[in-house]
This record gives structure tokens, sequence and C-alpha cells, in this order.
């Protein structure tokens, strides 16, 4: 295990953005980061930085919306389906290990089946947003009596490399909410083979995928009446403000998402409605936007199962289930590492 790295006891948070963890780089990556994503043309900026605490909140209060039918259709497949699930991935001493973990609300249906089943079961969220990690394991601790935690608050990547240390056991990798599809095709390989390599052969990833589907239904859960997306993809710029010294007016730019059919997926943009400068102090930069111009914020691709097979197929896992939900609307598949 790296030095620089401490052991960590049950229910400790290990942070590994935070500044006494030598790991000075994450808001050096932030700046370096926006530097980089407004100078493309066209502009972009990453959708893991909307996540502070405030963007995590936000987060929360979409899975609440009428349109956004994602997380009840994993919650569905959960509950449905929590005890074959559990059968498939065996008993013994298990690593329950979440990627962008968020509240944790969903993976409690499994934790709780587990415990019941007297599974000796360590759950290890990993998040980005020390406050998702901070507020979940606190609230598991306290739903989930005698349950054994170590929250990780890290990027993807980090968490990933940080799995190898783990003690040897299997290694079950949750990766729910199809954050999959916040990916760039070419991303979603590298993230999956990197994951691969991490993991010791016959562990498993259980990851969900959002389905083609009517692309109205689409469009609405991404344009929630409430205007709590466009308020959450408005956070990018809010923090830019308020951490690196941003002049971004919030009410000046106009969320706007569509589904580009070509790519499968729904591309979100934050746009400039007039034409004007935006100093970011932090980087001593000034960017000039056009009226109209746009900036990426996300794109969530959706997939058929045939994109699935050959996503698994080409980095490594053999897929040994799809769960559906009953309006086959999302798919979670349970995937195991062949190194072998
Ligand atoms: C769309 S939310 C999904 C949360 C939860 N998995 C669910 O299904 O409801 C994405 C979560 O992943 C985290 N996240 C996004 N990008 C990340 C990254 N690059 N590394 C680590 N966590 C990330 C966010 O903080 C957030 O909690």
């Amino acid at each position: 295990m790296s030095k620089n790295l401490k052991i960590i006891e049950s229910g400790e948070i290990l942070d590994l953005q935070a500044r006494h963890i030598p790991c000075p780089k994450s808001q050096k990556e932030f700046a370096i980061d926006v530097l980089i994503g407004l100078s493309h043309s066209p502009k972009r900026l990453p959708c893991k930085y909307i996540y502070d605490e405030r963007g995590s909140l936000l987060f929360e209060r979409i899975i609440a919306c009428p349109e956004y039918y994602l997380t009840d259709c994993e919650v569905e497949i959960l509950r449905t389906y929590k005890e074959e699930i559990l059968s498939k991935v065996g008993g013994g001493k298990i690593n329950l290990v979440e990627l962008g973990a968020g509240s944790g609300e969903k993976t409690k249906i499994l934790l709780q089946e587990m415990i019941a089943g007297n599974i000796d079961v360590t759950f290890i969220p990993i998040d980005i947003s020390s406050s998702a990690i901070r507020d979940s394991t606190d609230s598991l601790k306290e739903q989930i009596p005698g349950i054994k935690i170590k929250g990780l608050v890290s990027e993807y990547f980090k968490g990933i490399r940080w799995l190898s240390n783990l003690d040897r056991c299997t290694n079950v990798i949750l990766f729910l909410g199809s954050n999959i599809g916040n990916f760039e095709p070419a991303e979603a390989d590298v993230f999956l083979s990197s994951l691969w390599n991490a993991c010791n052969d016959g562990d498993y990833l259980f990851i969900g995928f959002d389905l083609k589907k009517d692309i109205r239904l689409l469009l609405n859960a991404y344009n929630d009446s409430g205007g709590v997306t466009a308020e959450f993809n408005l956070n990018l710029l809010r923090r830019i403000n308020n951490e690196l010294g941003g002049d971004f007016n919030l009410e000046e730019f106009q969320y706007y998402s569509t589904f580009d059919a070509i790519s499968g997926a729904i591309k979100s943009y934050l746009i400039s409605q007039r034409k004007q400068n935006v100093v970011i102090d932090e980087i001593n930069r000034l960017f000039f936007f056009k009226s109209w111009e746009s900036i990426h914020t996300e794109s969530s691709y959706k997939f058929l199962v045939d994109d699935i097979v050959k996503l698994a197929s080409r980095n490594g896992f053999e897929i040994i289930e799809h769960f559906f939900d009953s309006k086959n609307y999302f798919v979670d598949s349970l995937w195991q590492v062949k190194k072998e």
C-alpha cells in the first residue's frame, strides 16, 4: 500500500482530495480543466465538477422529480431481484465498492439484504463529492447498525487504483445510475479496462445502463418542469465563481439539453444569451462568449442491449445476467471479471 494512504477504520472517511493528505492537485486540476475546457472550441466543462455539496443536493432533488424515471427503475430492479443478484455473487467475505455512490440510498437495499443474510460485507462508497460521502456514511451507519463502511472521497480513477490495495476477498463493484453514460464512448472503454486491471479474476461489476427509448421520455428527464436540472448544470459556473474567482453572471446563461440521435446521447449545454466577457482570476484569463455560444456540460449516453454486450466483451468482462425493470427502460447488468 502507498505510504501516502492511511489504513482506515470502519466508518472513517479517507479524503484523497483533502489538502492534508498529499493530493495537492485536486483544486489545481479543477483550474486546469476549466482553462482547457473554456479554451476549447466548442467550449466544454467536465460534468464531474458539478458535484460539490450544492451539486450533490441538487442531484438528490433531480431524483425526486417525476420526470426523472432512472432512479425509480433502478430501485424497482434492486427490490425485485436483490436475492437473485446476491445469490449470483455468492457468500464469503465481500467488499461492496460503489463508484460515484451519491447518497447510497439504492445500495441500502442490497446492504440490508446482505446483512440479513449474514454476509460479511464491507461497504466502500467512493465519490468525488465529500458531502455525499459524509452524508451517506452517516445515514447508513444510523440506519443499518453494525455496518462496516469505509468511505473514500476520490475521483473514479484514483479510487480504482486504490482498489487494488484492498484485502483479498471478492470485490463487487457497483456503478449505478447510468453513470457510465456520462463518459464519451472511448472514455467508457478506458474506464472499464482500468477497472478490469484493478480487479481480481472472478470479481463482479454490477452496472446500470439507461436504455434507448421514446425520445420524449428522454428529453423530459433532462428538462424537468421545476428547473432543477438547469440549476444543477449552472452549479458548474457557480463553483467557478466561488472557487476560482470567476465572474459568470448565471442569469445570462440558459440551460439547454437535446437528444443527439447520431451519437445516442442527451447532450446538455449552458448557453450565453449575449455577447460577453468572463474573467477567471485563479487562471488569470478572460474568456469571450459570442451571443448564443454554448458550453457543453454533460453527455448522457443511452444504450441498446447489444451495445452493452459489446462493451463488456471488449473490456474483459463476462455477462452473468441482465436485470430489467418492468417497463424495460433501464437495465442493471451483472458482469464478472475474466482474467484466466
Ligand atoms: C448521477 S450521480 C449518481 C449517484 C448514484 N450512483 C445514483 O445512482 O443515484 C453521479 C455521482 O457520481 C459522482 N461522480 C461524478 N463524477 C465522478 C468522478 N469522476 N469521480 C468520482 N465520483 C464522481 C457524483 O459526485 C455523484 O454522486
